[in-house]
């Protein structure tokens, strides 16, 4: 395998390349390493690579001369990888691939990055190693070396670790242990001393989907998990930020289609649909508001029914979702519950199908960070969505949810799901 790696400092990659497994994988030939550097193809006597951004703005580019020059003197550069943090996020499957080789070009920008018309003379894949800033590609370039070399055919000692390990499986890897067998009153796990190879396998592979689901949940949906493995990690996740989330269903003040302030009818069907999303996700309650009497009446009702009355023995699930449900006037009396019962004001934030009027979005990823930290309540509208009032009162907006579709429709039952599994992702 021949990487071919472009950077102004050559001198970055060295040592690191020179040691462990690494070192003996040179020595064998079994990868190689070349250097090309576009200072090497400046034109002008200070050997300038790079130049002031058009537009201006801090910093320098490099430019497109010594870069093209440097990469077209490669004969067989093979896949051409420019190391960005706007990238395409380096992976195992990503590894794998370039390890196919036999080639593979790491272009590493330096400054404020390269003049962009360089993807339009050669087929750069842009690749990131993370989502933060490097002074340069070299450390990432580093990274993506030896995440390719170690899958190259005879660089490890036994070709199984390279599969054992984290992320071939697509799961997080199990703890390891060797000797003593017992450490300042720390010992091994019995079951690896158990000489069983089949239970230890089946241990170890319940101890990854453990670390998996309590590290990087999100990495379960694509691990191939088994129904026995889906099995095991039920009941495994704890009550998770559900219980910080409260959604509230709002009937007035609302808007018509015609942009009229108004009070929407009660629709048995968001009291049930609702109820059952905010149990399955384990939410600390859902709101039901309306200001007028008669709907309260009819919805206290309706849920006194299933809750209280004959359809709680009938259909106890249903109880169970229907328990959550609070009727109240206004918003303002779902805020003053959560408050009361969790010492702190809640984080209220409003959600619409229009985005005029909407500050700044909240993002998701920002609303579960306050999700972590203190109580949430979700606002969402019915009729047209919610009154100016209402949404000028809160203290975020999340955005539509199909926020670039010209149609945008969907019933609030719908939104409500999608939302909360937005906040909330479940695992598999
Ligand atoms: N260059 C600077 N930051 C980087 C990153 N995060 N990944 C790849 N290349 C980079």
């Amino acid at each position: 395998m021949r990487f071919h790696i472009v950077t102004l400092f050559p001198e970055f990659f060295r040592e690191a390349l020179s040691c462990g497994l690494m070192g003996k994988a040179v020595e064998s030939g079994l990868v190689e390493f070349s250097f090309i550097n576009p200072r090497d193809f400046a034109v002008d006597r200070h050997r300038t690579v790079d130049d002031r951004p058009y537009g201006g703005g801090p910093g320098m580019v490099m430019m497109l001369g010594p870069l093209r020059d440097a990469l077209s003197g490669i004969e067989r550069p093979g896949p051409m990888v420019l190391l960005t943090p706007g990238g395409e996020p380096l992976s195992q499957a990503m590894a794998a691939r370039l390890a196919e080789g036999p080639d593979v070009t790491l272009i590493c920008g330096r400054y404020e990055g390269i003049d962009a018309r360089l993807a339009e003379l050669f087929p750069l894949v842009p690749v990131s190693v993370g989502d933060f800033v490097l002074n340069g590609g070299e450390a990432a370039a580093l990274c993506l070396v030896e995440a390719v070399a170690r899958l190259v055919p005879g660089f490890m000692g036994k070709d199984e670790s390279a599969h054992e390990e984290s992320f071939s499986s697509g799961l997080l890897e199990y703890p390891q242990y060797t000797r003593p067998e017992v450490f300042e009153g720390l010992a091994v796990p019995d079951m690896l001393l158990s000489g069983n190879h089949a239970r230890i396998a089946a241990w170890r592979r319940e101890k990854g989907l453990e670390a998996t689901l309590a590290r990087r949940p999100e990495l379960l949906p694509e691990a191939g998990l088994s129904a026995r493995d889906v099995e095991f990690l039920r009941g495994k996740k704890g009550p998770g930020l559900g219980r910080n989330l409260y959604v509230a269903l709002v009937h007035g003040p609302v808007l018509d289609r015609h942009g009229k302030i108004g009070t929407v009818s009660l629709t048995n069907l968001d009291v049930h649909d609702i109820a059952r999303v905010s149990r399955s996700y384990g939410l600390g309650g859902y709101f039901v508001v309306t200001p007028l009497d008669d709907q309260r009446a009819l919805a206290e009702k309706l849920t006194g029914h299933w809750t209280r009355g004959p359809g709680r023995a009938a259909n106890p699930d249903r109880a169970e979702a229907l328990a959550l449900v609070r009727i109240r006037r206004g918003l303002d009396e779902a805020v003053e519950d959560i408050a009361g019962e969790r010492g702190m004001r809640p984080f209220v934030v409003v959600t619409s199908a229009r985005t005029e009027g909407a500050g700044e979005f909240t993002g998701f990823a920002r609303l579960r960070e306050q999700l972590a930290t203190r109580p949430v309540l979700l606002v969402l509208g019915t009729g047209s969505g919610l009154a100016p009032e209402v949404m000028c009162r809160a203290d975020g907006f999340l955005p539509p949810i199909r926020p670039f579709d010209a149609y945008n429709h969907l019933s609030v039952r719908s939104a409500a799901a999608i939302l909360v599994d937005r906040l909330l992702a479940d695992v598999y």
